[in-house]
């Protein structure tokens, strides 16, 4: 059972936070003293300790002994250092889950030997509890593992598993998909002001409306084509709409993106910090 495990969070920045809160409300996955994080910023972890009551520590190997889980939750920058001061103490019996964007699980168990490692990619959305994370298994993981890591990303959201092949392709959907939909959000709200709108009721306007059609999508399962045809009247106002953002090539434009946002991922996970390929 989850709540009887003890956790360690390594990282305590954005992310670390949102999993702490997850965990702790309003289900109450894991109560907080089996909850510990660790920071190189003192600042940081009192905030998280005064907001939490979890235990916290400035030395990562401190927390990092007694747990059941390891979660690093460090830039991925910063990873190989971390993994090199905490190998000495994770061994078979933990579970070790990471949240750095583009750090192989090849690399981590380079590091830490024959870990069971479950290699996560959350989403900003984690911040109210409506993250879409895809989790990928190492060699050494088992079912129970990935059960265990499903647990732990359910409590901010939702949860697939996939192919670690598919990791940049999770980063250039639904990792980054956020931030399209930020952008669409905008640019519906600027058109909002173009027709009248102050930009407060613009952007109310447009933000629900784009939260009511996801909720729909996802409480009904319907085809989301099914769901545009319930709104789309023959002659009228959504067909006229769909039919300008489709000659500006919407569809082909966000497939694009995605693609190129895809191969961006994987560029960075190669260390090629200049972008390469603007064939798209
Ligand atoms: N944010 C997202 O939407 C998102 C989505 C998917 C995946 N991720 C992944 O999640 C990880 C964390 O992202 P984040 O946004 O939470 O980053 P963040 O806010 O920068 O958190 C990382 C934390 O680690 C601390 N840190 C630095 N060196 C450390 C060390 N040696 N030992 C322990 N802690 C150390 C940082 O402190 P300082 O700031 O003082 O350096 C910071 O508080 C990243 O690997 C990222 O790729 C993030």
């Amino acid at each position: 059972m989850l709540r009887e495990k003890y956790i360690t969070i390594v990282g305590a920045g954005n992310m670390a936070e949102a999993l702490i809160r997850g965990l702790l409300h309003p289900a109450g996955v894991v109560p907080p003293e089996h909850i510990a994080a660790s920071d190189v910023s003192k600042e940081r972890l009192d905030v998280l300790t005064q907001r939490y009551a979890i235990r916290t520590s400035r030395d990562n190997t401190e927390v990092v002994k007694p747990a059941e889980i390891v979660i690093l939750a460090v830039k991925p920058q910063i990873i190989q250092t971390v993994l090199q001061e905490i190998s000495e103490h994770v061994d078979e019996k933990k579970l070790v889950i990471s949240i750095a964007a583009g750090v192989k699980i090849d690399l981590i168990q380079e590091i830490l030997r024959p870990t069971r490692v479950v290699r996560v990619m959350p989403n900003i959305a984690a911040l109210v509890h409506a993250a879409m994370t895809a989790m990928s298994p190492g060699k050494y993981a088992t079912e129970e593992d990935i059960r265990v890591a499903g647990e732990i990303f359910n409590a901010v959201g939702e949860t697939v598993v996939v192919e670690e092949k598919l990791m940049d392709a999770v980063t250039g959907l639904s990792g980054s998909g956020p931030a399209y939909v930020f952008h669409v959000i905008n640019a519906l709200a600027d058109a909002g002001v173009r027709v009248g709108f102050s930009r407060e009721i613009a952007l109310k306007l447009a933000a629900q409306s784009v939260y009511g059609a996801a909720k729909m999508a996802i409480e009904t399962q319907e085809h989301p084509m099914k769901l545009r045809d319930m709104v789309t009247s023959p002659g009228g106002t959504a067909i006229t709409g769909i039919h300008i953002l489709e000659r500006h090539g919407l569809t082909a434009a966000i497939m694009n993106a995605v693609e190129a946002a895809t191969r961006r991922s994987q560029e960075l996970g190669e260390g090629k910090t200049i972008f390469h390929d603007l064939s798209i």
